[in-house]
């Protein structure tokens, strides 16, 4: 394979896309805009459609493809589909169709997960869907097989939809997340993968808990940071990469309400960027 490095300024200068199911492509943006403050971006929030963790692969392959021709309208350069779930069901398709597209997925980060254990046991907060695909079994074995650290997950279903609401310490949150992770702290899991870009934003909720129920130190794993190291790779590789130093531009669609979108934004990332409202 090979690709050009001479940088293409013109083709550089198109945003890249970023989606999810929702308010969990924040998780992944923010630290997109860390590594790369000069790249344009577009951040789709299916939020229309959330959760995505109860729906078949063929709908949420189809959703992928009608939000890709959604970015790719757009002039995109790359796309960062930063879901786990979606990345499962959907990421080979996605490939498939635009076999020229830059394409970054997310998937729990059970290497490094293995890499900090010392118990040998790490554990996996994901939706049912991630834990299901073939993708995660396959990876998961794999790094056991490697490593010899062994897994414990855990399906948060109906924590997205908690998370979406903006409730992320209410009593019923808490409870639930005290009702998924207490058994896997139990276990004996030393690290726990965030197999969810929604999850981000109930780290500090996890950490009290493993405070409390754990009684060796928690290591908590969340992929948004190596997901734009690869993207950043990718870029490079290609000459893609935009050099500027006034910051790149932000732009946001949401399949739901607009209001909530632009709380989200303010809430979780205290930025304030044009929302969007497009038909679901
Ligand atoms: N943020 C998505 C993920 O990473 C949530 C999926 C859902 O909507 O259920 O898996």
């Amino acid at each position: 394979m090979s690709f050009s490095t001479t940088p293409d300024q013109d083709a550089a200068e198109a945003p890249i896309g970023i989606f999810d199911s929702g308010v969990g492509a924040l998780s992944v943006l923010r630290h997109v805009q860390a590594r790369l403050p000069s790249e344009h971006l577009l951040c789709f929030c299916d939020s229309g459609h959330a959760p995505y963790g109860g729906k078949s692969d063929a709908q949420i392959v189809a959703r992928t493809l009608a939000i890709a021709d959604f970015l790719l309208a757009k002039n995109i350069k790359a796309i960062v589909v930063a879901c786990n779930t979606a990345t499962a069901a959907a990421i080979e398709a996605l490939r498939q169709q635009h076999p020229d597209l830059i394409v970054v997925g997310v998937e729990p980060g059970l290497k490094p997960a293995a890499v900090f254990s010392k118990s040998g046991i790490g554990g996996v907060l994901a939706t049912a869907s991630t834990l299901a695909s073939s993708r995660f079994i396959a990876l998961r074995d794999q790094i056991t097989e490697a490593t010899g650290v062994s897994f414990l997950t855990q399906a948060c279903v109906g924590l997205v939809e908690k998370i979406e609401k903006g409730e992320l310490s209410s009593p019923e949150t808490v409870a639930m997340l005290e009702r998924y992770v207490t058994p896997i702290l139990h276990g004996g899991a030393d690290t726990i993968a965030l197999g969810c870009t929604h999850y981000p934003f109930v780290q500090p909720q996890i950490e009290a808990i493993a405070r409390r129920e754990s009684t060796q130190p928690i290591t908590i794993i969340d992929t948004g940071e190596a997901v734009s190291r690869q993207l950043e790779r990718l870029l490079q590789q290609r000459g893609l990469q935009r050099f500027e130093t006034r910051p790149g531009s932000l732009q946001a669609f949401t399949t739901g309400s607009k209001a909530q979108l632009e709380h989200a934004f303010s809430a979780l990332l205290q930025q304030s960027p044009t929302v969007n409202e497009i038909l679901p």
